[in-house]
């Protein structure tokens, strides 16, 4: 198995960063998600450095729901990133981080008064998806006195290759406005009072393992650009969402790398734009690939049991990673405290929920595994945390960040009384 360079394997235990998973599973306790901070550092550079080479005004924009731990949007904001937010929550947390208003995109094709409010009120640009959005915003910009800078998400109508509940450009997708009618919806935003285009936003989907799909996007986008720029949008940034797949098969072939990917698309922007003489600010909006590979979820073994297959039953399930369950994903699994040690047998990982879908990882080739033994569940970092449940009474586990050989709490886990802290009782029960 291919590990990155933050994983290593010694005394045949998995390492990340310099930390031993077994000892942090015995001092934290499991479940447990352990994220290599510098690695998520290396992630965002590595995009910064591959777009950097073929045009000077971009920006990246950290998708906050990858992974919405506050002190991850601090790592990034450390390092000059912005943040995609789709939700209030999110917007507060960017912020909070240090992140600037300028620097963050409030997305969503179902914003609250609310969320409108908060951004008109934060300074906070607004990507509309529809042109009810664009009144209800023109209303509120103007109750405040202010006028609210938009862009609009275009639904660029684009078959990509992945799982059909994370595909968001397709022609029948709930997000953005088809491409045909994107002119006049801006038609409709110049002649607001209270708003003003100054951006446009596309986003295809998640787990793109391909680098065609961006380009094409990056052309429909450039198209579009080009057309509003003669009507007369003055663009501040051209937003063009996500980022790359990651390969979450590590007997497999690497993802592309944002070489590729910047190499695929920027000469696509920066033509049009030097064409049509203006510079904005190119952003994407990666979440996964900034993130995935700096985690590792650890869970303990409770029992093994031989029946038509061998499970072997852990105390992490989906509540606390739902992928699997959810876009039947892989992900990698091995024993972290014997992680040398060649395969005896043929496993599948279950969690403890009362769901037969609990299931982490189908018919793996593993040492010969016993309960106490500990698995590490790799490429745990995007959409694992983040998509956690209390699902079966069961509070969210630990996270602890590691750099270069040190380890600390960067949430503690959920206990009993955490899962009963919101609650109140009606008065005909008490
Ligand atoms: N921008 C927008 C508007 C998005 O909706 C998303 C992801 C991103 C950026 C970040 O995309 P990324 O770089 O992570 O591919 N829970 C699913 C993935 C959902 C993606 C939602 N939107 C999963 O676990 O695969």
């Amino acid at each position: 198995m291919n590990l990155p360079p933050h994983l290593s394997i010694q005394n045949h235990h998995l390492m990340i960063d310099g930390c031993d998973t077994v000892e942090l599973a015995f001092d934290y306790g499991t479940p447990l998600y352990v994220t290599d901070e510098t690695r998520i550092r290396d992630n965002f550079r590595g995009y910064v450095a591959a777009l950097s080479a073929h045009y000077s005004h971009i920006r990246v924009l950290y998708a906050a729901k990858a992974n919405g731990n506050l002190n991850i949007i601090k790592i990034l904001a450390e390092e000059g990133a912005g943040a995609d937010v789709f939700s209030s929550g999110e917007l507060h947390m960017a912020l909070l981080a240090g992140m600037k208003p300028e620097h963050l995109l409030f997305n969503g094709s179902s914003k609250t008064e609310a969320d409108h409010r908060l951004a008109v009120e934060k300074g906070v640009r607004v990507s509309l998806d529809s042109l009810d959005e664009l009144a209800q915003l023109d209303r509120i910009a103007g109750e405040a006195g202010k006028v609210a800078q938009i862009s609009f998400r275009v639904n660029p109508a684009i078959d990509v290759p992945t799982h059909p509940k994370i595909a968001t450009g397709l022609a029948t997708s709930k997000f953005g406005i088809p491409a045909a009618e994107i002119a006049d919806a801006y038609a409709a935003a110049l002649a607001c009072k209270n708003v003003v285009p100054v951006g446009i936003h596309c986003h295809i989907g998640s787990q793109i393992l391909e680098i065609e799909p961006f380009a094409k996007e990056a052309q429909v986008m450039m198209e579009v650009v080009e057309e509003l720029h003669r009507m007369g949008v003055k663009f501040k940034f051209i937003d063009l969402g996500g980022g790359l797949g990651v390969a979450y098969d590590h007997h497999g072939p690497d993802a592309p790398s944002f070489a590729s990917y910047a190499n695929a698309v920027m000469p696509v922007c920066t033509s049009v734009l030097g064409r049509l003489g203006i510079s904005p600010e190119i952003w994407i909006e990666p979440g996964r690939s900034m993130v995935c590979d700096s985690t590792v979820l650890l869970t303990k073994v409770n029992s093994v049991k031989k029946a038509h297959k061998t499970f072997v039953n852990v105390d992490a399930g989906f509540n606390l990673l739902i992928r699997p369950a959810m876009y039947d994903s892989y992900h990698e699994v091995l024993v972290a405290n014997r992680a040398d040690e060649k395969p005896a047998g043929t496993y599948t990982v279950t969690g403890p929920i009362c769901e037969t879908g609990d299931i982490l990882a189908h018919d793996r080739e593993l040492p010969d595994v016993v309960a106490s033994d500990l698995i590490a569940v790799l490429d745990a970092g995007a959409y694992g945390y983040s998509m956690a449940s209390q699902y079966n009474g069961r509070g969210r586990c630990a996270e602890v960040l590691v750099r270069k050989g040190q380890a600390e709490l960067m949430r503690r886990a959920e206990t009993i009384a955490d899962l009963m802290a919101n609650l109140v009782t009606p008065s005909w029960l008490s």
